[in-house]
């Protein structure tokens, strides 16, 4: 069995259990999966029951599809991600997003936790993705290109939809929550980056850094969906407070910063035009 069949049988497994298809797909960063209980008339499948789907191993993170409905809109959340620093390939952390695509999803939302580079931000921000920097040369689209999927050599110019981020702004405004906008870059992990790496990376342009989003855009780009990335931003980044960093410090502001993340997506999604 090739790649594209295996992804094939996965969707066709989740297709299976679902009565009406999801429309928007979500995947949920570190301590934000929670608004996966909100969705009503909620089908959960988890990870393990579908088939050539990778497993979730880090804390926090559930490791299961809900599929339901939130402010009217359909949707699949990916409840917990598959990280690069888990060691898995590329290629397979990008398998939900290529499911999702075969089950008809042209519309994706990411979020995730993220360090703050620019100084503007603090804890609890949430911010608006409108690029990424991937320094790392591997790429979840190395090797034979499937073209069913898209072209070889696919455009990332707006890989973070202009359309998705206005609707944001918009969502924003009216549950009276403010929003940051920046450039996120992606590192490998699983360490937090040196104070050095920090200082590089805002040199370069990044305003938020973490370990997870950039594989996952890129596919979803060369599989021609729109994207609205958010990040939450939980700590600031290496070396800017004298404090050292931890898993639990990213938790614990995820957490805080929930009910203010769930009331943005829920207006989000009400606001959502579906594409197909
Ligand atoms: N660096 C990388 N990933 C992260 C961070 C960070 O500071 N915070 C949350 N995820």
């Amino acid at each position: 069995m090739n790649e594209r069949e295996k992804l094939q049988e996965a969707a066709s497994y989740i297709q299976q259990q679902l009565g009406d298809l999801p429309q928007v797909g979500m995947i949920l960063g570190s301590g934000l999966g929670s608004l996966a209980e909100e969705a009503e008339d909620p089908v959960v499948i988890p990870y393990k029951d579908i088939p050539h789907f990778p497993v979730s191993t880090v804390e926090g993170h559930a490791g299961q599809l809900v599929c339901g409905r939130i402010s009217g809109k359909q949707v699949l959340i990916l409840q917990g991600r598959f990280h690069y620093y888990e060691g898995y390939s590329m290629q397979e952390v990008v398998i939900p997003v290529r499911v999702m695509r075969l089950l008809g999803i042209r519309d994706l939302l990411i979020t995730n936790a993220a360090g703050g580079i620019s100084l503007d931000f603090s804890p609890g921000d949430l911010m608006v993705i409108t690029d990424h920097i991937k320094l790392s040369d591997s790429s979840p689209l190395r090797g034979p290109n499937v073209s069913e999927f898209g072209l070889r050599f696919n455009d990332l110019t707006q890989a973070y939809s202009r359309d998705l981020q206005h609707m944001a702004d918009q969502a924003a405004e009216t549950t009276g929550t403010s929003l940051q906008h920046g450039v996120y870059a992606f590192m490998g992990g699983p360490s937090f980056e040196t104070p050095a790496e920090i200082r590089m990376l805002r040199v370069l342009g990044a305003d938020a850094v973490g370990m997870s989003t950039a594989p996952e855009v890129i596919t979803a780009a060369h599989a021609g969906m729109r994207v609205l990335g958010i990040s939450c931003i939980t700590n600031m980044a290496a070396g800017i407070l004298p404090e050292p960093l931890n898993h639990e410090e990213v938790m614990e502001t995820g957490r805080m910063a929930r009910e203010k993340f769930s009331s943005l997506i829920r207006e989000l999604l009400a606001r959502w035009e579906i594409t197909v």
